[in-house]
């Protein structure tokens, strides 16, 4: 008989509380090996703050999160780090005024610190191409090559966050947490970039992610969670959450007319085949 599958990360009952505000409340959800997941949920949910738990930025007020069987609790960012679980920030900064790959070789300096002071000294030329070499690498992986020598500056807002991901895979992660990685991008650059969020799975990397767009994550998506006012209030496989009644609620509040107009779309036709209510919500919503 086959033993189920070990979760890479499982979130066991978690809450955080800041002063008198419940930011999420009795999180609880797993993630297996190789699964594409998202955390969606209105604005001020708690979807940033359950990645600052999982990623040892937050101590959580009760419960724990594990990673490939590890409690995390007490671990450092880095730390967890270095077990395999590296995310991205819901707000990219980049050095405007240096290029594109000097950003990413300054993300690696970063990680092996000590190198830095020999390249300056020119004591250690051999590993800073090796370091130069890893970098281009990193830019063709997230499809930044042709911007290599541009100022980061000069890139568009979307492609920004791009560096992001470049410096996050750098890490080689099992598991990658994208916190709005496609927010500032165009129809065109978030298409590219869910062949690149594929392409990174492909090459065994589960991934966790944090998205507004909703028809993205329904394309891109195995299973999707969803909180609201920091509770788990769905979860399940696309089709399943578009037309979840609890989920449009969430998102459109009761008794507006546009909720009645996704409670019908969703009840209206079958899940496979609906004009996706909770993508109209989002969408409405974010206008
Ligand atoms: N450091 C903090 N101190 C106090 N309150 C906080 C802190 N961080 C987040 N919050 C609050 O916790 C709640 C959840 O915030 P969080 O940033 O996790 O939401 P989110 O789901 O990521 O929202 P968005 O989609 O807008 O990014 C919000 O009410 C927010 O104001
Ligand atoms: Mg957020």
């Amino acid at each position: 008989m086959d033993s189920p599958p070990s979760p890479i990360l499982s979130v066991e009952h978690v809450g955080v509380r800041f002063g008198g505000l419940v930011a999420i409340a009795d999180l609880h959800f797993d993630v297996q090996p190789g699964e594409i997941v998202s955390l969606i949920g209105p604005n001020g949910a708690g979807k940033t703050t359950a990645f600052n738990v999982m990623t040892g930025f937050l101590r959580p007020s009760q419960g724990v999160v594990r990673f490939r069987g590890t409690a995390l609790a007490g671990l450092q960012p880095h730390e967890i780090v270095r077990l395999g679980l590296s995310r991205t920030f819901q707000r990219t900064s980049v050095f405007p005024d240096d290029s594109v790959l000097d950003n990413v070789l300054i993300g690696l300096h970063r990680r092996t610190p000590a190198r830095l002071l020999d390249t300056l000294l020119g004591r250690d030329r051999a590993s800073e191409r090796r370091l130069r070499a890893e970098a281009r690498d990193l830019l063709d992986r997230v499809g930044l090559t042709a911007r290599a020598d541009e100022k980061a500056g000069a890139l568009a807002y979307g492609e920004q966050r791009l560096v992001g991901v470049a410096l996050a895979l750098a890490t080689e992660p099992a598991m990658l947490l994208l916190d709005e990685p496609v927010s500032g991008m165009n129809a065109s650059e978030t298409r590219v970039f869910v062949g690149l969020i594929r392409a990174i799975r492909e090459r065994g990397v589960t991934i966790l992610l944090v998205e507004h767009d909703m028809p993205m994550v329904m394309a891109v998506s195995d299973r999707i969670a969803v909180l609201n006012y920091g509770r788990l209030i769905a979860q399940g496989p696309p089709e399943a959450i578009r037309s979840d009644p609890a989920v449009i609620e969430a998102y459109l509040g009761q008794g507006s007319a546009a909720r009645e107009a996704a409670m019908r779309a969703a009840q209206a036709s079958p899940a496979q085949t609906s004009p996706a209510p909770v993508s109209a919500a989002l969408e409405a919503s974010h206008a």
